[in-house]
């Protein structure tokens, strides 16, 4: 079992683990959550077991994925935040891009979880990971991630589309980051 742990300000950010299936069905089960990403929340268990075995796995392929989420105040699972190494679809015409997302179950929405985490993970990307650039995508209609990528500095690309669905792309470069931390 991986000691990782990374405690910001209200939660305490993991890898995941399958102990966390009930926490993972909550979050992608709720139609609310997946309202600006596709519309298609899961059935049943095994789809959010399977959710989680192909993060463990991103972990051990690609060194990262998104990290699990607990509330410090109550111990909860929360949903997830963090970086993940897109190679295995395309966004905007790029393959093999990192971005930084986060997914929470909603009654811990709105009080700055996603900024926080995102934040955590930013720092880790450049200075811990070393990494160029950092990737975000929200919908066009996703206000509060929308909100949550330019809160945390990153900058707004272009509109593209995901399928049908207009689509924002934002970036962060190293120097752009390195800039502002001096
Ligand atoms: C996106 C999401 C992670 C945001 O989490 P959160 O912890 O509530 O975000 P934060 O509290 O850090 O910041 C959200 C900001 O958006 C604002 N916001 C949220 N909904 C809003 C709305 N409808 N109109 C205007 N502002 C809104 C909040 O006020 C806050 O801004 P502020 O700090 O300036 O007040 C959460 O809504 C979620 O899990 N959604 C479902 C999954 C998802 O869409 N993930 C992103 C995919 S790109």
């Amino acid at each position: 079992m991986s000691a990782f742990k990374i405690k910001t300000k209200n939660l305490i950010l993991r890898h995941l683990r399958e102990s966390d299936l009930l926490g993972i069905y909550e979050l992608d089960s709720d139609p609310l959550v997946h309202k600006y990403l596709g519309n298609k929340p899961i059935k049943t268990k095994e789809e959010a077991l399977e959710s989680i075995k192909s993060n463990i796995l991103q972990h051990k392929e690609r060194g990262i994925a998104r990290w699990a989420a607990i509330e410090k105040s109550s111990g909860e699972f929360i949903g997830w935040s963090g970086l993940r190494l897109n190679n295995d679809l395309t966004f905007n015409n790029q393959t093999n891009f990192y971005d930084v997302g986060y997914r929470f179950i909603p009654r811990f929405w709105g009080k700055g979880y996603a900024t926080e985490s995102s934040i955590v993970a930013m720092d880790y990307f450049f200075t811990t990971m070393k990494k160029e650039l950092l990737i975000g995508v929200a919908e066009i209609d996703n206000i509060a991630s929308n909100k949550v990528l330019g809160k945390i500095g990153l900058q707004f690309k272009e509109e593209f589309k995901i399928d049908d669905v207009k689509a924002n792309w934002y970036e962060l470069k190293k120097d752009e980051y390195a800039k502002r931390m001096s």
